[in-house]
């Protein structure tokens, strides 16, 4: 077999936990090979290896057949490997070529040409269908093209391997397409790619073959055409996996939450939210579809007091909660899972079990005039990371050193445990493997079944469909359609979001 890659029986250990465990990877010239495990499976390890950012503790790589001894990542770079980071590493301020020919100038000392150096970054772009202007500062360009960025940087080394590092969970749908597009030209042209990602849709569109992990362990490597999302999940997390999120019909009650009026701007001040009027009954999900861009985030945050609003009002029962602090809004019975769990989530250097306890620290039995009383935080800490399956080696590691899946598992298990009356869950999944996401769907729906008002924001179309029991449509800043997601399909939900309401308005 003619293999560019072999990874054979990698081990890689870190400090209490062995990250990789006799995984064997290889890659076929030409092929997009996809490296599917859940968060925290081992993945990212694997490829730092590869691309000598680590050195593992047994194992062999060879490289085009001959072994090779990848001690770091210039090295990996000369035998023409080269990764895109699930983080860019670019420089703010500079252009795109500036950045691109960093740290490969022809010589030391020589000075760069960097007219002919834009000149090389416009060929590549155009040979692979970049569309990447080699002039514009980094700052000024979307995350999309970025990533565009640190591909062509792999290029411009001369890498004939690439990594790609969970390329997809930064981008746009309509983004994701277009990364697909370059995928595909690139292997056209002689290159590989190994791809992680945790999304069976896009190993099934654009992968060749697929090798799984598991908690550090290789499970094996299937060919894309003849597998299937169901047999990829179960391989994935070692169990049966149901796509399809059960629930019965919901039972709604009073009203909870009502929005009248609404109008909230943005940042810069432009009207976001243009009069919106939205009702969430207890007992009942109901989700917000819409593209980005349409009034979602500003909603949510004035909903929960992170953003002024300018009229209208917002009423949880009969209480007025329009402009509230968040801490007063949270008080009234408002819990928030946010959708940047970094920047409102998580205090990411504080370790996860008081980041169990972050909206209720300062009150009894977590503290008494003001000081903390750590036991029983750590108490109700543990006790909430055994219910919501938070895997950590302990209440007392930081909240950085958790997956993208655990931390959310954690915020979801702080929010819901203080028994509100409102959840609002904004993209509660993004980024998370299907493990994490049925975990976190099955919680909702409980809530949901205990009388909470649950009010879902969401991008990816299917969830909304498999969780709500009503379906706002949002669009330009209102809410132009309430549909049931049992009387719709994917199709009609596409055209109400671009704002095609007429044909619906009569169901208003
Ligand atoms: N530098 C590190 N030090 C200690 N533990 C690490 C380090 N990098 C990763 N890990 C741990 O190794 C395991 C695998 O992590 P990773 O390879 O990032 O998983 P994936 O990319 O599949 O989500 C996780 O339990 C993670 O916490
Ligand atoms: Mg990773």
């Amino acid at each position: 077999m003619n293999y560019v890659i072999e990874m054979l029986n990698i081990r890689k250990e870190f400090p209490g936990i062995v990250a990789n465990d006799n995984i064997t990877l290889q890659v076929e010239k030409g092929e997009i090979h996809a490296l599917l495990g859940e968060n925290g499976a081992g993945k990212s390890t694997l490829m730092n290896v590869l691309f000598g950012l680590y050195q593992p503790e047994r194992g062999e790589i060879k490289v085009r057949g001959e072994k090779a001894n990848i001690t770091d990542p210039n090295i990996a770079n000369s035998l023409g490997i080269g990764m895109v980071h699930q983080h860019f590493m670019l420089v703010d301020t500079f252009t795109v070529t500036e950045n691109i020919v960093l740290g490969s100038e022809p010589k030391r000392g020589a000075t760069v040409d960097i007219r002919q150096a834009e000149q090389e970054v416009a060929e590549l772009s155009e040979r692979y269908g970049l569309n990447v202007n080699p002039k514009a500062k980094i700052r000024d360009i979307s995350v999309g093209m970025q990533q565009r960025v640190e591909i062509l940087k792999t290029l411009y080394r001369g890498a004939d391997i690439l990594i790609f590092d969970e390329p997809t969970a930064v981008l746009t749908p309509q983004e994701i397409k277009e990364l697909i597009d370059i995928m595909n030209s690139l292997v056209k042209e002689g290159k590989s790619i190994i791809l992680i990602t945790h999304k069976l849709k896009e190993i099934m569109e654009v992968c060749d073959r697929c090798t799984v992990i598991r908690k550090g362990q290789g499970i094996g490597t299937v060919e894309v055409s003849k597998t299937n999302p169901t047999e990829l999940a179960s391989l994935m997390v070692g169990r049966e996996v149901n796509f399809s999120t059960e629930k019965t019909p919901a039972q709604p009650k009073e009203t909870f939450l009502s929005i009248k009026d609404l109008v909230v701007k943005d940042a810069r001040g432009v009207e976001m939210v243009k009069g919106l009027n939205l009702e969430v009954k207890a007992g009942e999900i109901v989700g917000i579809a819409g593209v980005d861009g349409n009034g979602q985030s500003e909603l949510i945050e004035a909903i929960t007091g992170l953003r002024k609003s300018e009229a209208g009002s917002i009423h949880l029962h009969d209480k007025a909660i329009t402009n509230l602090t968040p801490r007063k809004v949270s008080q009234s019975g408002v819990s928030h899972i946010p959708q940047d769990r970094h920047k409102f989530g998580l205090v990411l250097d504080f370790p996860i079990g008081e980041n169990m306890v972050l909206q209720t620290y300062y009150q009894s039995p977590y503290s008494k005039k003001g000081v903390m009383n750590l036991k029983n935080i750590y108490k109700k800490a543990e006790s909430l990371i055994k219910e919501y399956d938070v895997r950590t080696p302990d209440a007392y590691t930081k909240a950085r050193a958790l997956s993208g899946g655990n931390q959310q598992k954690a915020i979801i298990g702080r929010e819901v445990d203080r028994s509100p009356d409102l959840i609002i869950a904004a993209q509660p999944t993004r980024g998370l493997d299907v493990g994490a996401i049925e975990f976190i769907h099955k919680k909702l729906i409980e809530e949901r079944d205990k009388g909470r008002a649950v009010l879902l924001l969401s991008f990816e179309l299917d969830e909304v469909m498999n969780l709500s029991d009503r379906i706002g449509v949002m669009f330009d800043g209102r809410i132009i359609a309430d549909v049931k997601p049992e009387e719709t399909n994917e199709q009609e939900l596409g055209l109400l979001m671009a704002g095609n309401a007429d044909k619906k308005a009569g169901d208003q």
